[in-house]
């Protein structure tokens, strides 16, 4: 056997080898490998040819006799942990988690990429970066480029900012910062940058929720898609996301912001018998300061 042993047996150095004694075996054969993951050594199983009909094709163990069905190689498994499958990234390889689509791109020498679903449009460059995946974006086309064989690249804050206690830089598209900054001037609700618990005050983070295509919003908040809506309790008015500061009468005035059970106190008169009439003409900021410490203590009235 194997007197001139040549192709896909030999890949990756592989030095193909038969034994004849008892049912005679296949040994060092690629075919019969775990692939030779990148950073890794080659690990072959070794397959008898006399018996051997019906001991790995059709059998039970079948995906686990050459390599692992569920690989624990590089990114393997944080990615399998989450529930995705083959597919979504051997997509010309395999059907399944236990079947293969098309043989032909099957022990062939070459670890097939193939992308699907909310991966689709991922590129892998030779040095095994990922780059273009959605699944690696902050969810509007900015991308991270996280390389298979180093964990790191694709920790949380990796694929868009999230919070100091996360790891990683305070996330500050829209009104973000504004709702979680502690500064001497901060005169937002002050959530917490210690955990996921301040992003759960306006979205719904669940696993099936994230990376699924859609930035997720508590649906009681009342909040429209494109920056508008309220987010009640703590807006109770109308308020839009991208547009910078908001303004005191959207939840002094009319239906009024609860914020950690505290009313805002109702400034609705203000207009009509305060000092916004029109003969004393004075809006909220003429007295109060605009950026000063607000809710959870501080005083915004000027000194
Ligand atoms: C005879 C050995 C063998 C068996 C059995 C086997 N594989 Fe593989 N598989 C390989 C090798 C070797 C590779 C490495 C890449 C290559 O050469 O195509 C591989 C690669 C893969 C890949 C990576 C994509 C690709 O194109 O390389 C997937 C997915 C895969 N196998 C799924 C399966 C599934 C599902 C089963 C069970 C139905 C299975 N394998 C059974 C040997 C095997
Ligand atoms: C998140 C994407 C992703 C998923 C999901 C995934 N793989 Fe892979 N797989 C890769 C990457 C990236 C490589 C490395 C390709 C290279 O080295 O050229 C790889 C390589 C492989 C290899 C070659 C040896 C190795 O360990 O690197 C095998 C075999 C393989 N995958 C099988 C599977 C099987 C079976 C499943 C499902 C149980 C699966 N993969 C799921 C991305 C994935
Ligand atoms: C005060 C409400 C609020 C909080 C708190 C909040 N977000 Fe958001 N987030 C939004 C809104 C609103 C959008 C834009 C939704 C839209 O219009 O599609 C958004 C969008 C996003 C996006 C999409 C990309 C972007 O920058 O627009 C990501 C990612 C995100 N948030 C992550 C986080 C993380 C991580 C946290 C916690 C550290 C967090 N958010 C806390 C309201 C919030
Ligand atoms: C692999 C890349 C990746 C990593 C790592 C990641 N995210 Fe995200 N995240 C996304 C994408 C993509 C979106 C865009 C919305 C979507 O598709 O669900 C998103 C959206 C979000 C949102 C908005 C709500 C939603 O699901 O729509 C929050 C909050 C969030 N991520 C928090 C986190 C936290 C907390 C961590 C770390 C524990 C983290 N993310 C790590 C890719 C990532
Ligand atoms: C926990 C309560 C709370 C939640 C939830 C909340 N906000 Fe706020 N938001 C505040 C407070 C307090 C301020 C600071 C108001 C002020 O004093 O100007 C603020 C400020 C803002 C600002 C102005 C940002 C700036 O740069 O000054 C916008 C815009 C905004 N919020 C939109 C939203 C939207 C949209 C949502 C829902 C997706 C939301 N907020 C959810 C409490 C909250
Ligand atoms: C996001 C809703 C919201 C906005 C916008 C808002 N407030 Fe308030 N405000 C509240 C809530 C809720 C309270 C009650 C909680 C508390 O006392 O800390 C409050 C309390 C106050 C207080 C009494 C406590 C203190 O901090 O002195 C003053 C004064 C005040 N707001 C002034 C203003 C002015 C002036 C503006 C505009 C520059 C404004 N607020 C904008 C929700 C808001
Ligand atoms: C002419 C100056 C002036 C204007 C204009 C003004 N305020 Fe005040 N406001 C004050 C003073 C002074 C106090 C403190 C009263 C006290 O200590 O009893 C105060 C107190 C407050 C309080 C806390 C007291 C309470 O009612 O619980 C809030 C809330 C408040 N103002 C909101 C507003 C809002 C919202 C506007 C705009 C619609 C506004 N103010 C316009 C001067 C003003």
């Amino acid at each position: 056997m194997f007197r001139t042993p040549s192709g896909t047996a030999t890949y990756y150095g592989a030095t193909p080898s038969y034994d004849p004694t008892g049912s005679g075996s296949c040994l060092t054969n690629y075919c019969h490998s775990n692939g030779v993951p990148s950073s890794a050594l080659p690990v072959y199983k070794t397959a008898s040819w006399a018996f051997g009909k019906n001991s790995i094709v059709g059998t039970p163990g079948e995906c686990s006799a050459c390599h692992d069905a569920a690989p624990g190689t590089n990114a393997h498994t944080g990615h399998l942990s989450r529930g995705y499958s083959c597919a979504v990234c051997h997509a010309a390889t395999a059907a399944t988690n236990s079947s293969i689509k098309d043989a032909s791109k099957h022990v062939n020498g070459i670890k097939e990429m193939s992308f699907a679903g909310a991966a689709l449009g991922t590129e892998i460059d030779v040095s095994d970066t990922c780059t273009t995946s959605y699944c690696h974006s902050n969810g509007r086309g900015v991308y991270s480029s996280p390389n298979w064989t180093m964990k790191a690249t694709g920790a949380c804050g990796s694929c868009h900012a999230t919070a100091p206690g996360l790891g990683g830089a305070l996330i500050a598209s829209g009104a973000h910062f504004a709702h979680f900054s502690t500064s001497a001037a901060a005169y937002g609700p002050m959530l917490t940058t210690q955990n996921s618990t301040g992003c759960q005050a306006c979205h719904n983070l669940s696993s099936a929720n994230h990376v699924n295509q859609s930035i997720d919003l508590n649906g009681t908040l009342g909040y429209q898609r494109n920056g508008t809506g309220t987010c009640t309790p703590c807006h109770a008015a109308q308020v839009n996301w991208t547009t910078g500061a908001v303004t005191c009468e959207s939840c002094h005035t009319g239906a009024l912001s609860v914020i950690n059970g505290a009313t805002a106190p109702d400034k609705s008169l203000a207009a009509t018998a305060g000092h916004g009439t029109s003969a004393i003409g004075r809006g909220c900021t003429a007295c109060h300061e605009r950026n000063a410490r607000h809710i959870n203590g501080g005083s915004r009235l000027q000194p």
